[in-house]
């Protein structure tokens, strides 16, 4: 609920559980009074504030806790928005104007609009709560309310200020290609963290726009944790800046690298969302929460309540060698073992052959290797009931393609400098109009001459030379990708779309938000992907795990480590599934047992793809991991225990359950492991109190325990 305290001036903006509140101060600065858990009387904080203010400020003449500060006063830390004006002057100072609640689908919305005090420029606050959620979205609208130009040079979206004077602990997700969501832990103390991407393309192999601080005594059930997430997948900037007051402002936004906007008369700009949450539960609350949000708000609500079809995927087995026999005779097998979505991958068009040469940007069948098109293939898969699925990556060109010699002006490239190519390919400059609508047309030809049933969008390289390009062109390049992808879900409401950018470069919820799978990682091997997966699932619906084959090749192309069948298909259960191995050069003994799990994961995949995920051990702290998947009924649960590289004699504590009823009674199917349909009846507090016994033994330990209400 929003409601606006006229008496006191206070704006307090609840959600079931927490509150922020809001207060323009006498002289017209937003500040903010507090945010976290749910206060009965938002107006007894501001009788606390003044006397605490007085002591932090001393004599300094400088605004305390700004909501959306700015380089005004004596304020030397970071600003939300710089611009400069028509005279050359760069003072932005805002004051508070008018504020509007209003109500919407799913929730309501208050827009706060804070006006500059010497020039014709505003800015108008948003924040959208969410029936049910504890979250707050928040962005920005930077406006241009005269007649001269304003240059914008910084446009955050907004702030998320925790408890005052607290020493706190910051987690992040930071890594690189193959080795995405890496745990990473580090001491905000005074001074600045940034949190950023400037690579233009794609931020997340390097860092997730993700943040979570506790006070350090939060874990995964107890302790105050505030986090953010801004929802965008080219340059951003998270700045975490503890000042001398003790007061720590996370600001969240664009990056300002490389980009400035220039807003002509009666223009504007809107920043993208930064979500910000609190728990009060520790972690386990906190990716409850995310979870709700993507499953009731955020992601394509016409298929969210879809099963994921198992994919079949032709990446793995022959990466760019395919063609009309290979997939003719794949889709066969494929159907047999249980499969339900054939994809081909890479290599399908114009003149690909591997990814050093030709192809990209002629988004036309290779006519060697499907002399008769793709409909045969298609029509085959349809005919047997299966889907049918292609990759593209249409951000990208060869400058061997035809499509460069017809529009050489199309690529991002400096002619003075010599071309820096990441994968031998160039980048379309999509932040041309004509560009995105020739993506959009071909995306549209392809779904509909193919008759495709799904869409894996790769894109694999960064921004290096981008030659003669106006400010504002980065941000261009992201909105005018989101377009084309709402057009595509708008137009297409039931084909799949696949998240991919070399793995998980795009796994962030601006992208996020009109996927259904996000690719997590192109490193599929078992034993990396446990860590992976928990990183991941930390933030992402457990359905939205994608990639060309979760249950991996073996050995493992990566890293050459083998890993028995069954201990990568229980861990591909884990998200939406897709087989990579080669089922063309598969033994029967190996096809009879890939069958078989397929059969297996059918029947609890009702349960897993849009389950809360529980952290009973985890993969960054033990050599066993167990996760519990709730179902969001909390009637049926999985619980998966992976084990590799145990010592000695190790004996594993009991496994406490979460979440479910501890009046009702359970049946516990397959704890004896030789007959795993046999089941013990248990009352949930016997399975959350005392626990489940699990011994883990041997290397590359992989086990499934179903939980049903009776
Ligand atoms: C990178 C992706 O992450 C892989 O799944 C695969 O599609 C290749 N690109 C194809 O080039």
């Amino acid at each position: 609920m929003i409601k606006f305290n006229s008496e006191k001036n206070i704006f307090t903006v609840e959600t079931p559980n927490t509150a922020l509140i809001l207060q323009p101060d006498k002289d017209g600065r937003l500040r903010v009074l507090h945010y976290g858990k749910k206060i009965s009387n938002p107006e007894e904080v501001f009788y606390i504030l003044p006397t605490v203010d007085k002591y932090i400020s001393s004599s300094e003449k400088r605004p305390l806790r700004a909501e959306f500060p700015t380089r005004e006063k004596a304020y030397y830390a970071e600003p939300c928005t710089e611009a400069v004006f028509s005279d050359g002057a760069r003072e932005v100072q805002l004051k508070y104007k008018s504020y509007i609640i209003s109500k919407t689908d799913n929730g309501e919305k208050l827009e706060i609009v804070l006006e500059d005090r010497n020039y014709p420029f505003c800015v108008k606050l948003n924040y959208v709560i969410y029936d049910n959620i504890d979250l707050i979205d928040k962005n920005a609208e930077f406006c241009n309310t005269g007649d001269e130009s304003i240059k914008l040079t910084r446009m955050k979206s907004g702030t998320l200020l925790p408890e005052w004077n607290r020493d706190f602990r910051l987690m992040t997700y930071a890594g690189s290609w193959g080795a995405e969501y890496k745990k990473q832990i580090t001491q905000i103390n005074q001074g600045r963290f940034c949190l950023e991407n400037t690579r233009g393309t794609a931020g997340s192999h390097q860092n997730i726009p993700f943040f979570a601080l506790d006070c350090g005594d939060a874990d995964e059930t107890k302790g105050n944790v505030w986090f953010g997430l801004f929802q965008y997948s080219g340059d951003f900037r998270i700045d975490f800046q503890k000042e001398f007051t003790g007061q720590l402002t996370v600001s969240a936004g664009v990056n300002d690298y490389d980009c400035d906007i220039t807003l002509g008369k009666g223009e504007s700009y809107v920043s993208p969302v930064f979500t910000t949450g609190f728990s009060a539960n520790g972690y386990e609350r906190m990716s409850e929460t995310l979870y709700d949000y993507q499953y009731d708000v955020l992601l394509p609500q016409s298929k969210i309540k879809e099963i994921f079809p198992i994919i079949y995927n032709t990446w793995y087995p022959y990466e760019f060698d395919v063609d009309e026999e290979k997939c003719l005779g794949f889709i066969e097998k494929a159907k047999k073992i249980g499969a339900e979505l054939f994809v081909i991958d890479d290599g399908w068009f114009g003149r690909r052959e591997s990814d050093t040469l030709d192809g990209l940007g002629d988004w036309y069948c290779h006519k060697e290797k499907f002399p008769n098109g793709l409909r045969p293939i298609s029509d085959k898969a349809h005919s047997l009931g299966m889907k049918f699925g292609l990759w593209v990556e249409p951000e990208m060109i060869n400058i061997k393609s035809d499509l460069y010699k017809e529009h050489p002006e199309w690529v991002l490239e400096n002619p003075k400098i010599e071309r820096t190519q990441i994968r031998n390919q160039s980048i379309l400059n999509l932040a041309r109009e004509d560009v995105c609508e020739f993506i959009w047309e071909t995306c549209d030809r392809i779904i509909s001459e193919f008759n495709l049933d799904y869409l894996k969008w790769d894109m694999n390289a960064y921004f290096t030379e981008i030659g003669s390009n106006d400010g504002a062109f980065r941000i261009r390049y992201i909105e005018n990708l989101y377009k084309i992808w709402d057009r595509i879900n708008k137009k297409y409401p039931h084909v799949l779309l696949e998240n991919c950018a070399s793995g998980g470069g795009r796994a962030d919820y601006g992208l996020g938000k009109y996927s259904d799978r996000v690719n997590r990682s192109d490193n599929s091997d078992p034993v990396d992907v446990l860590k992976l997966h928990e990183g991941f699932s930390t933030i992402f619906l457990p359905r939205l795990a994608g990639g060309a084959g979760n249950v991996a090749t073996n050995p493992h192309h990566l890293n050459g480590r083998n890993t028995p069948l069954k201990y990568r298909a229980i861990l591909g259960m884990t998200g939406s599934m897709s087989v990579g191995i080669n089922i063309l050069k598969s033994d029967e003994k190996e096809l009879e047992e890939i069958t078989s799990y397929i059969a297996d994961f059918k029947k609890i995949r009702h349960i897993t793809q849009n389950a809360y995920l529980y952290r009973l051990s985890s993969a960054f702290e033990n050599n066993y991991t167990v996760w519990e998947y709730l179902a969001r009924d909390r009637k049926n649960a999985v619980v998966f225990i992976f084990a590799s590289g145990m010592n000695y004699r190790e004996l594993v504590p009991f496994v406490k359950l979460r979440g479910l009823d501890k009046g009702k009674a359970y049946r516990v199917y397959g704890e004896n492991e030789a007959n795993p349909d046999s089941f013990r009846v248990v009352h949930g507090d016997a399975l959350m109190d005392f626990g489940l016994y699990i011994t883990p033994r041997g290397d590359y330990y992989a086990h499934k325990i179903r939980i049903e209400e009776v």
